[in-house]
């Protein structure tokens, strides 16, 4: 815990190490009350360092020191120096060996971080500073090493020993204990390292590898979850395969393991070899998991194994880099989900994802740039800007570069930097050796933050048959950073004449007609585009495909946005009208209880219900109105409780007077006979479950018993959790609690299902008060030591019931600093994480913000405060 003001770290403080290990050699002793650590590294002086440090320093946190040996003689109290977080040995010579002994707390770590237990099984986590809780070591990124680890255990409660690379050894120890021994081919760093022991279920499965190895897969669960590896199994081999097609890159090792874990701070995490992942992200079959888990558990399983090229073979060279294994690995997995299922779908959520969430990070206190310049506490930096963000801008260099330039620099880059640690500039200089492309202005998208603003008008001369477009760009200040420069932007746009056709587009100057969607590269604040032989006033579709993470500003009409509705060719930009003609709308009747909605929208809803021959998986997404959040994000001033009436006022009108259709759309999606998780079938029962809440809005007798009958037939977790939260939603209290309570009993002893059934209460807009959300903590299934329990619950009601966290007496507020308080000590990164709805406090009206501010005070005032809220709280409150 903190005595004083935690200190910053600066990017252009970074220095060379002083001295670097070659290898590491580590002997686990695993038991009930502790395991002892036994750590021997061959360590020399750095060359390129030399001169500088006399005296080795090793990072430690929380451990006990049992022992030092420097070339096999025991250093004396006096010969170092145990300083807590740093172990010094004064005098050292070029080369050495040296061993510490630790004693760990496994099963009193509450944090983890580093070596902890999880329902009864040892697992590690050492990203970003974790193995500093195993034993001391120089615990940065460029600091990369050969590994051997033994593991010793009882063998009846822990007969899996795992860790990284390959298993070289076993046999059994006196006491009923045995070893494993495993070693590891490949230099890492430290925050690879994985270690799990426990009493688990194995899963095996094969991939021939485009060489033709044969490389063995495993999963490793708890015996209760065996019906649930074969998804997350057929996932890891479509990766495999597509890495290969795609990048051209192969797996190496002879073994890939997957763990799950139910106690786990985040998604998943690519230690070499060995990916542990919390079981929400790897288990799944359709009674018990939902459409969206089994999206989401394909895409983070390809994730965590694309960074075994992405992140393990070339890593960061310092944490300020963390975007750059990051930003690449998102953008390679959202390349690859858009290869399995809908592209346009795939490119809708992740604009949704960063225009809500990651451009309010990007206009709050916590904005940062891609390549942060410093920090305090580096799990705070595992954001939506370094990961979202990251991606967009690697897509930018796709798209500047196209794929086949793209390719030739991703295989310079892996090839260039193999078993080394970089840096971002490394990437984009890859990039540019193999392009050609001069991308230093470009560069600004990692060093500035802050999301560029388009302005954009035009100009329409009849009788020259030119249409002109002018655009400038701005980036707002954030925190130390103003008067900031133009960036270099991707600016895919298209025109669409008055049938509603693409028309060629021919930049002044240039001769024939060119494509009909053109990539216009943004460098100077202001730019005039010139099209030629343009016969009549068009429509602009800006921003295809979101070419750029920007906000757009254009005054299209509604009549406009209704046109590109049904006409644009690009998907994503037909989409996107109907949430700027939804914005309005619902922006129109805000505050105003008399205004009647734009019949405009309802026809549009209808059309789009009705519509047959669509894509349904992009009419399902079409038919979403923007978010909460979203509106929240684009107003100056947020009012959530007029917003939140608003949009249930826009919805509910739309209900009634779509209601047949509605019916009809409901009945016609039949549920599948076998379930599949095609864009096809996940559009239908979205479609299905999408209808049906807003004819229970209603409070639609009709659709009521479709609930109960749908909550009562179903054969999948999408159609039955669809049913509940309908029902949950809607006015019908007793059969509200009638399927809550029916639904705990069938599936209490599933805790993934139960952090669902956790979820639809406490993110309930009609039944999620405050006090229902205190019940839940006194609930037999809440755990304050399980994150995952925590965020079902606390996160839920923060981070998306809105209009009863923002209760206007500021209760949600205190509740939810209170919860931080309590959670700083005993899991310090997943209470920072609980305090981001409250670092934005500056964006909502009066009523809301001191509120806010108040609980964000009432945090800071806390004694002992962690580094992690620290910086948070302080840089909200700044
Ligand atoms: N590196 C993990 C990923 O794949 C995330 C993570 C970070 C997991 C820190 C644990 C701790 O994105
Ligand atoms: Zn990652």
């Amino acid at each position: 815990m903190r005595t004083s003001q935690p200190k910053t770290i600066y990017l252009s403080e970074y220095q060379v190490p002083d001295f670097l290990v070659d290898h590491v050699d580590l002997r686990f002793e695993l038991f009930e009350d502790g395991a002892r650590v036994h750590s021997t590294l061959t360590v020399r002086r750095n060359a390129e360092a030399r001169g500088r440090a006399e005296q080795l320093e090793l990072n430690g946190d929380s451990l006990t020191l049992e022992s030092v040996h420097l070339d096999g003689r025991e250093l004396q109290a006096g010969e170092y120096e145990d300083r807590g977080e740093l172990l010094v040995v004064p005098a050292v010579p070029d080369t050495f060996e040296l061993q510490v002994v630790t004693w760990l707390q496994p099963h009193k770590n509450t944090r983890l971080e580093g070596l902890y237990k999880s329902s009864g099984m040892f697992c590690t986590q050492c990203e970003a500073q974790g193995f500093r809780c195993i034993t001391f070591f120089p615990d940065r990124p460029d600091v990369m090493a050969r590994y051997r680890t033994r593991i010793e255990a009882d063998k009846s409660a822990y007969p899996i020993l795992l860790s990284n690379g390959n298993d070289v050894e076993r046999g059994d120890l006196d006491g009923g204990r045995h070893f494993v021994t495993w070693e590891d081919p490949f230099p890492k760093p430290s925050y690879l390292f994985a270690l799990v022991a426990g009493d688990l279920v194995e899963q095996k499965d094969s991939f021939t590898t485009m060489s033709g190895r044969d490389i063995d897969l495993r999963i490793y669960i708890e015996p209760r979850n065996v019906e649930k590896t074969a998804h997350a199994m057929d996932s890891l081999k479509r990766a495999m395969r597509w890495d290969e097609e795609v990048y051209g890159r192969e797996y190496d090792l002879d073994i890939f393991m997957i763990v799950a874990v139910d106690d786990f701070n985040m998604g998943a995490m690519e230690n070499k070899g060995l990916n542990i992942f919390n079981s929400s992200c790897v288990l799944a079959r359709p009674e018990s998991e939902t459409d969206m888990a089994f999206q989401r558990i394909e895409s983070i399983v390809a994730h965590e194994y694309f960074h075994n090229w992405s992140g393990n073979r070339v890593t960061c060279r310092d944490w300020f880099q963390l975007s750059l294994k990051e930003g690449f690995t998102v953008f390679r997995d959202s390349q690859f989900s858009a290869d399995m299922g809908s592209p346009t779908v795939n490119r809708i959520e992740n604009a949704t994802l960063l225009r809500t969430a990651q451009f309010a990070e990007d206009a709050g206190p916590m904005a940062h740039p891609v390549r942060p310049s410093s920090y305090m506490e580096i799990t705070n930096f595992y954001t939506l800007t370094i990961y979202e963000k990251g991606a967009a801008v690697v897509r930018m260099i796709h798209t500047l570069l196209g794929p086949e330039m793209f390719r030739q620099g991703s295989d310079l880059y892996f090839g260039r930097h193999d078993g080394q640690a970089v840096t971002t500039d490394d990437f984009v200089k890859a990039m540019e050796d193999a392009s050609g492309r001069d991308l230093g202005q470009f560069r600004l998208w990692y060093e500035q933050a802050g999301t560029p603003e388009l302005t954009v008008e035009d100009e329409y001369d009849r009788a020259a048959q030119v249409y002109r477009l002018t655009v400038r760009q701005s980036i707002p200040d954030t925190p130390g950073q103003t008067d900031k420069k133009p960036q270099h932007i991707p600016f895919a746009l298209g025109l669409l004449d008055t049938e509603g056709n693409d028309i060629p587009l021919t930049l002044a100057g240039e001769s024939g007609p060119g494509d009909t969607t053109r990539v216009l590269e943004l460098t100077e604040r202001e730019h005039v585009f010139e099209f030629t032989g343009v016969a009549s006033q068009p429509v602009p579709s800006l921003l295809r495909d979101f070419s750029a993470p920007v906000r757009v500003n254009y005054p299209w009409n509604r009549d406009q946005l209704m046109f590109l509705m049904s006409h644009d060719s690009d998907g994503f930009n037909r989409w996107d009208a109907g949430q700027r003609l939804a914005v309005d709308v619902i922006r129109e009747v805000a505050g105003h209880a008399e205004t009647d909605i734009d019949p405009r929208l309802i026809n549009a809803s209808r059309t789009l219900l009705n519509d047959r021959e669509a894509d349904q998986a992009l009419v399902a997404k079409m038919l979403q109105l923007p978010s909460e959040a979203y509106l929240i994000e684009l107003s100056e001033e947020a009012d959530v409780q007029t917003i939140h009436h608003a949009r249930e006022r826009v919805l509910k009108m739309l209900a009634t007077a779509l209601r047949d259709d509605l019916m009809a759309c409901y009945q016609r999606q039949q549920p599948a006979e076998r379930y599949q998780v095609t864009p096809e079938d996940v559009a239908s029962r979205s479609l299905r479950n999408m209808t049906l809440a807003w004819l229970l809005d209603l409070g639609d007798e009709q659709a009521r018993d479709m609930a109960l009958e749908q909550f009562r037939s179903a054969t999948n977790m999408t159609d039955q959790s669809g049913a509940l939260r309908a029902l949950v939603n809607s006015p019908f209290e007793e059969e509200r609690s009638h399927a809550l309570d029916t639904f705990y009993q069938q599936w209490h002893k599933d805790p993934q299902v139960v952090e669902q059934w956790f979820s639809i209460q406490a993110s309930s807009p009609v039944s999620g008060d405050l006090a229902a959300v205190r019940r839940l903590l006194e609930h037999e299934a809440f755990d304050w030591k399980n994150p995952n329990k925590i965020r079902h619950v606390v996160g839920a009601f923060a981070g998306q019931n809105l209009v009863h966290f923002h209760e206007q007496d500021g209760s949600g507020y205190e509740f939810l600093a209170d919860t931080i308080r309590r959670l700083d000590d005993s899991n310090p990164q997943i209470a920072a994480r609980l305090t981001a709805p409250l670092t934005r406090w500056r964006k909502f009206a009066h009523v809301y913000s001191e509120g806010m501010r108040k609980a964000l005070e009432s945090v800071r005032d806390k004694d002992g405060l962690s580094r992690d809220v620290y910086e948070v709280v302080h840089k909200s409150l700044a």
